[in-house]
């Protein structure tokens, strides 16, 4: 018998989840190149801008000035802060940022006041940096900027970041500049990276009662320029090293945090960098390979020091050299870029899903090291010691670093953490548990992969806000819906991470509606067709099993768009 309690529970857990979604940013349509914002795009960036603090600007999180003026501050921290309080401050926060793109900032300010008893001059450096954003996406000078690049002239450079993590990205249309390597990681990077790679351990040891013993990361090069390099400092805290810089402030050593500082297992890391990572970042690659070898290397017992343990059992079994037994940083061949897992799945052209992780390993079987007597290796093909390093992987996980992007927008992350993932599978002959971060909400937040696919189909493929944005666009708005279901596709193919609902309502969504279907067939057929097509190899590889009458539409749909007859679609009883 379900105990009150038990309900109420529930019932609490559904309101968090809701909340969730309700509070996602969600893209609402394409950027149209050289296009200014939209007043409501810019109104929820703006809200999204002005919920973060920003010491280097002097401004204040909006959120919490108000919940400090209203007492709410110890609510609002929590970690589930009540509905009620969320909600009043939602409001106020709504309202606040409706009077600014209105009325302009001080507006803003005395509403603030008004209301929640803000001080002006709390609010006033909030204030500022909103009023330079919005100013900024109004004005685009992208077009301009490109055809001064076609001329070969001179572009302003610009830092790359998420809009909402760095405002000064903006204006956008400049020359996107990489971070020096040797920076990388810095400091604030490494303490947000502190808080991500604990609560992933968290995460593991609730659901498995001990730590992982050995994780496998996925590094990207524009993430680490983004973040100034969280991925790498994530590495290396869970390998249980800090970097340190020398003389001339390179992060080129790092440091071995002890034991009882540290307070848990050092934590094996096997490293797949983009082909984009190890052309900018060499040093760093480095900087990672050497934290494992120094970890390799302390004296600690196996239980504490899982590389040492790792690196012992391949070695004393005489199956591994030292030198090999230690490497653990992996990317594609020199001058090669991605895994390929993508256009496979797109292209359906693979048999059984174990082919899809061994692609991955092909591509990125290739070691970047140094041996014993500090000779580089950079490259060399290692696909036995990329098996063996991945089949002792336990958990695998990648950051998400931007609001506008994730895991259902880009083929990529499926290929990368998708692709490994799988090639685990096969080689520990058991499945990973599959993490994603949101390095991005104040308090970071691990998901698994299963909740991610959830929230984003949510959040994104099924969200009239969501779709309806796409279809303004017309022909593309629908290639990018069938996209969307594609890489939703991509990660049953390499981790059987989609709920069968999921493609139920997309069919129910897209197909089943005779009035959703004519406006798509009307602006993009060959899409749609993709679509069917694609829903139906979800049937065939086992993902979902409608019922046969839907299958016979989805067969019916896909061979009159086909023949061209696309147009006008009947009336379906
Ligand atoms: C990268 O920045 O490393 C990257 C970008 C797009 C796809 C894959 C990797
Ligand atoms: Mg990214």
């Amino acid at each position: 018998m379900t105990s009150f309690i038990d309900r109420d529970r529930a019932i609490a857990a559904i309101t968090e989840q809701l909340t969730e979604i309700e509070e996602r940013l969600i893209p609402t349509g394409l950027h149209v190149f050289g296009r200014g914002s939209e007043l409501k795009e810019k109104a929820a960036m703006l809200q999204m801008i002005a919920s973060f603090d920003r010491p280097e600007h002097n401004a204040q999180s909006l959120p919490r000035l108000v919940a400090e003026a209203l007492g709410l501050e110890s609510d609002l921290l929590s970690e589930s802060p009540a509905n009620e309080t969320r909600a009043l401050i939602t409001g106020i926060l709504n309202e606040t940022i409706a009077q600014f793109c209105e009325r302009g900032a001080d507006h803003a300010g005395a509403y603030l006041n008004d209301k929640a008893g803000v001080k002006t001059e709390d609010s006033r450096a909030t204030f500022a940096l909103l009023e330079k954003v919005s100013r900024q996406l109004d004005s685009n000078h992208e077009i301009e900027s490109l055809v001064r690049a076609l001329r070969g002239e001179y572009i302003e450079p610009g830092p790359g970041a998420d809009i909402i993590q760095n405002p000064l990205i903006l204006p956008t249309g400049r020359n996107t500049h990489a971070v020096n390597p040797y920076s990388v990681p810095s400091r604030a990077a490494f303490d947000r990276a502190k808080h991500a790679a604990d609560a992933l351990l968290h995460r593991y040891l609730d659901e498995h009662g001990r730590y992982p013993r050995s994780i496998a990361l996925v590094l990207w090069g524009l993430d680490n320029i983004k973040t100034q390099g969280e991925g790498v400092a994530q590495a290396l805290w869970l390998l249980g090293v800090r970097p340190v810089r020398d003389a001339l402030n390179r992060a080129t050593e790092v440091e071995v945090i002890p034991l009882d500082e540290l307070k848990r297992p050092r934590i094996d890391v096997v490293m797949t960098v983009s082909g984009i990572f190890r052309d900018l970042f060499a040093p760093t690659m480095a900087l990672l390979d050497k934290a494992v070898r120094r970890v390799a290397s302390l004296a600690e017992p196996h239980e504490m020091n899982y590389v040492r343990r790792h690196v012992s059992q391949s070695v004393d079994h005489g199956a591994m050299e030292y030198d090999d037994a230690v490497t653990r940083v992996f990317s594609n061949a020199s001058g090669n870029y991605g895994t390929n897992v993508n256009f496979l799945v797109m292209q359906s052209a693979w048999g059984d899903a174990a082919s899809l992780g061994d692609l991955f390993v092909t591509r990125k079987c290739f070691a970047y090291t140094r041996d014993s007597q500090g000779r580089t290796i950079e490259g060399r093909e290692a696909p036995h010691l990329m098996d063996a390093a991945l089949s002792r992987v336990e958990a695998t996980y990648q950051n998400i670093d931007s609001f506008e992007v994730g895991i259902t927008d880009v083929d990529h992350y499926f290929e990368y953490l998708g692709g490994i993932s799988k090639a685990v599978e096969t080689r520990s002959k058991s499945r990973p548990s599959i993490y994603l971060s949101d390095s991005l909400s104040p308090q970071t937040k691990i998901r698994s992969l299963e909740e991610t696919v959830q929230l984003e189909t949510r959040t994104k493929t099924l969200n009239p806000k969501w779709y309806e944005g796409m279809l303004k666009h017309g022909f593309r708005g629908v290639a990018e819906i069938e996209n969307h279901v594609t890489n939703t596709f991509g990660w049953s193919a390499t981790a059987d991470a989609v709920d069968p609902w999921i493609y139920t309502e997309i069919t129910n969504t897209f197909l089943l509606d005779d009035e959703m279907l004519n406006r798509l067939t009307e602006l993009n057929h060959y899409s749609v067709q993709s679509l069917a097509k694609r829903l139906l190899e979800a049937h065939e590889r086992g993902y979902w099993n409608p019922q046969e009458e839907v299958l016979e539409r989805l067969r019916e749909i896909m061979s009159r768009m086909e023949l061209g007859i696309g147009k006008a679609v009947e009336h379906h009883a």
